[in-house]
């Protein structure tokens, strides 16, 4: 079986793994460890509720997600915070890896979140998630470059575990651009993940409980969106910094679709979110239609 190394962390059998949302909680990625590598949280300092209302996610079903191509979510990050996902999570050893996402309001909340997690027995790397609104300097991380130098040079450089970056995708490519170049100045990164959702998106009126019926957009409606980003990333990050692609990837070709844009692993959300069932994730990947070079990819035979 071919071991895939990716940012610092091992990934048998295949470079795929399951994205941050899927398993809030230690109890779901113990779950979803049973079929893939998973990205656990994301978690904040403090537990958090999220939002309150009927319509947290939009549409019900994974047929009609794959039907529309737009998937929508307005959580508000629920989570148990730190301490509680720290101690949960301590002492796993099975064989598929796991990394903990860390989100936050400010510097200071990633930074907490580092040393965290850095000393839990089992947690293969931390990734850190721009994407999170409602920060303390009024702007989504991903779009603010002052407060990602700021954090990156605090980070310093080994801080004991991998660390990765996951950012919002950026439709302005001299944004991009720059934060690729305060990435390739910071010494510990290892992998870029793009990308979050799409911010602030209209879901139809009443389609979420949010004020205005906005959330984030994922699923195959951004496939094209995060692609670019692969491709835009990896050519202004120094080589040693892996990119990791995740948006939009629904089926096995749309995974080798990422790979030969540069990527050397993916993650996937909507899908297995959408399907709640981890005993499906492979058959839906290689189904015979639309997952033919996936599976010639992982018999070596591509
Ligand atoms: C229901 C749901 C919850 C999510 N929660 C998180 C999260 O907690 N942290 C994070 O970094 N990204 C989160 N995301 C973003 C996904 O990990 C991913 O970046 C995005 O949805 C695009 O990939 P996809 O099209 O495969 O879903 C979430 C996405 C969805 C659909």
């Amino acid at each position: 079986m071919t071991i895939h190394h990716v940012g610092g962390v091992s990934l048998p059998n295949a470079p795929i793994m399951i994205g941050a949302g899927v398993c809030k909680t230690p109890q779901s990625t113990r779950k979803w460890l049973t079929v893939a590598p998973v990205v656990s949280g994301s978690y904040t300092p403090e537990q958090r509720e999220g939002n309150k209302g009927n319509r947290l996610f939009y549409p019900d079903t994974l047929d009609e997600l794959l039907k529309t191509g737009k998937g929508f979510n307005w959580f508000g990050m629920p989570n148990m915070g730190f301490k509680a996902a720290a101690r949960e999570l301590a002492g796993y050893r099975g064989e598929q890896p796991f990394v903990v996402s860390v989100a936050g309001f400010s510097v200071e909340d990633y930074l907490g979140g580092v040393e965290k997690f850095t000393v839990v027995e089992g947690v293969a790397a931390i990734e850190l998630n721009f994407g999170c609104p409602n920060t303390k300097h009024g702007k989504i991380m991903s779009f603010d470059p002052n407060s990602l130098d700021t954090l990156f040079r605090r980070l310093g450089k080994s801080v004991g575990k991998p660390i990765w970056v996951k950012f919002s995708p950026y439709d302005d490519t001299g944004l991009l651009k720059e934060v690729a170049s305060i990435v390739n100045k910071s010494r510990t990164i290892r992998a870029v993940v793009t990308c979050n959702t799409v911010p602030n998106q209209f879901a139809g009126e009443g389609n979420l409980s949010s004020p205005n019926s906005c959330g984030g957009l994922s699923g195959p409606a951004i496939k094209q969106t995060a692609l670019e980003q692969v491709t835009q990333f990896r050519k202004h990050l120094n080589t040693e910094i892996d990119v990791i692609g995740v948006g939009g990837i629904t089926t096995g070709n749309d995974v080798i679709d990422r790979l030969d844009a540069g990527a050397k692993a993916v993650q996937l959300t909507s899908l297995p979110f959408w399907s709640g069932n981890p005993g499906d994730f492979w058959e839906i990947l290689l189904d015979q239609d639309t997952g033919g070079r996936l599976e010639a990819y992982l018999n070596n035979e591509l």
